[in-house]
């Protein structure tokens, strides 16, 4: 693990940097824990049947759907995640199949035209956006991640991996921190579906939901994963949303911004 982390650090100086930052952010945090207690939270079900109107039935067939889909995937996964295991051991950070498959019937049932994503690494979330704007046959991802710096697990492997090659035709991958890339990539544009699942601290949730909120559609949806992380997602809901409903299990919220 060391060396991973010794060899990242040489390969890409300033992640020792951006290591730092994200350590002080997260350090903050506590200041901003107060409505998380009092969060309404749901089933996966319910929280699509909410955002998008599908419902349980509907929520289970894209269950089915996917789960052939992201079978090849997952093993794939599972093997690399066993070997960097051996190699020293690190936590996973990819969204959970349930969160995918909400994520995918999400997407299905809105149709979003142009869709934004922070936080790929592996490319679980990116991965079932992407599957559901197939078969919608319409609509661009366009994902924000950090190069793959300070990260044992994508070390020799691109933010994303996970995506097959025919998938790729509706992605754009901006490599670089979200602070940075993002005000240019929304620039006169209107967002119809945000994710958040970068850097999970106050400051920098605060500021990509906020901006996210600026450039969104109408009765945009807007999803956070790990939302229960501190105020910054129930802060930005109470504000913009019609309402909003969090997984009871993984804390992936969503609300849709307010006319
Ligand atoms: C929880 S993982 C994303 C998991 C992914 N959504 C999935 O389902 O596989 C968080 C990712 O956010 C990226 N990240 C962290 N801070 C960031 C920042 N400031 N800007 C852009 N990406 C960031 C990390 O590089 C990491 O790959």
């Amino acid at each position: 693990m060391l060396r991973q982390l010794v060899r990242s650090v040489v390969r890409h100086p300033t992640s020792i940097l951006h290591y730092a930052r994200e350590r002080f952010a997260y350090s903050q945090d506590r200041k901003h824990r107060s409505l998380v207690g009092r969060a309404v939270i749901s089933s996966h079900a319910q929280l699509v049947g909410f955002l998008a109107g599908a419902s349980e039935e509907e929520f289970l067939q894209a269950k089915r759907t996917i789960g052939s889909s992201f079978a090849s995937a997952l093993a794939r996964q599972t093997e690399a995640y066993s070997t960097f295991t051996r190699q020293g051991g690190f936590t996973p950070s990819h969204i959970s199949l349930a969160d995918a498959c909400a994520l995918y019937a999400i997407v299905r049932h809105t149709k979003p035209d142009f869709a934004v994503e922070t936080g790929v690494s592996d490319g679980m979330s990116t991965l079932s956006i992407l599957l559901a704007l197939r078969e919608n046959k319409s609509g661009i991802l366009q994902s924000i991640d950090l190069p793959a710096v300070g990260k044992p697990q994508l070390i020799d492997r691109q933010p994303g991996w996970l995506v097959p090659e025919d998938l790729r035709g509706r992605w754009r991958l901006a490599l670089g921190q979200s602070k940075r890339l993002l005000p240019a990539i929304l620039e006169g544009r209107n967002i119809d579906f945000f994710l958040h699942d970068s850097e999970h601290s106050y400051s920098t949730m605060k500021w990509e939901l906020s901006l996210a909120i600026q450039h969104s559609r109408k009765g945009a949806l807007i999803c956070c994963d790990d939302a229960l992380t501190n105020d910054a997602f129930l802060e930005t809901a109470i504000q913009h949303g019609a309402g909003w409903a969090i997984t009871n299990d993984t804390a992936l919220g969503g609300f849709k911004v307010a006319d």
